[in-house]
């Protein structure tokens, strides 16, 4: 028993965690706590990735049970502020709820929070923001219309990348949080967050640039469209066109 935990700790060391918060470890950097693929497979980082399995579907269910409790957006941002399975939430300085119209006929969908959301507490403010505000102003529609949200309610340390556990703790509160809106259109923002929601790795130039279909848990069809995420276009202003024909196309079909 000793010599397994000594084990996973040395496993955690080797993998870059500085830091153990609540069940699941974490690193400062940017690079993520899981697996990485192609790494040689010994029993240790076999038993600490059965740990952080057995961690994750723990959190998971409980983020699940936590969810359904709520009946009304208010309750549910309540139940998250409180929820304590993420890890996420102990290096935060908010939790990032959803934020918007209640009654949207559309919810945008990022990633996680950034420093300037961590700060100020709601979604899409800092770079990002101003530039999705930018594109929605073009397209004539007003974000306080709409309902913004993220995957993870809570900045990851740093800015780095989300684990696939910390997201599957997480998706629960954005799936209730859609069912609650119950929008006629999502329009995810990044890859990233389409995969959470879709369950699949199919890269964002592969999904953007057509209608996709969301089924939410009490079987409502919702169209989405997903496209580049606002912070990769400010770093690749070159595919601001394939972007703005993703809001165009919203555009022709909520008129
Ligand atoms: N990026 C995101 O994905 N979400 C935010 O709220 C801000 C930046």
């Amino acid at each position: 028993m000793i010599n397994s935990l000594e084990n996973i700790l040395e496993w955690y060391i080797e993998s870059g965690v500085d830091e153990t918060v609540g069940d699941i470890p974490f690193s400062l950097e940017k690079k993520a706590v899981e697996p990485q693929a192609g790494a040689p497979v010994t029993a240790s980082s076999r038993q600490a990735t059965t740990n952080l399995a057995q961690a994750t579907i723990a959190a998971r269910q409980s983020s699940r049970e936590t969810a359904e409790k709520a009946r009304n957006l208010d309750e549910l941002k309540e139940l998250v502020k409180s929820f304590d399975g993420c890890s996420l939430k102990l290096t935060a300085t908010n939790t990032v709820f959803g934020y918007g119209s209640e009654k949207a006929k559309i919810m945008f969908i990022g990633e996680a929070p950034g420093a300037d959301e961590d700060r100020i507490g709601k979604p899409f403010v800092g770079r990002s923001g101003q530039l999705l505000d930018k594109m929605l102003a073009a397209i004539g529609i007003k974000r306080e219309d709409c309902f913004i949200s993220n995957v993870l309610p809570w900045r990851p340390p740093g800015n780095r990348t989300p684990t696939d556990s910390e997201k599957a703790v997480c998706l629960p509160f954005l799936k209730k949080q859609i069912e609650l809106v119950s929008p006629e259109y999502i329009f995810i923002l990044g890859g990233s967050a389409a995969n959470s929601l879709f369950d699949n790795m199919e890269p964002i130039s592969k999904l953007r640039g057509r209608w996709l279909e969301y089924k939410t848990e009490n079987g409502k069809i919702i169209k989405v469209l997903a496209s580049f995420h606002p912070a990769y276009l400010l770093r690749n202003a070159g595919q601001k066109a394939k972007a703005w024909s993703d809001f165009l196309r919203l555009k022709k079909n909520i008129c």
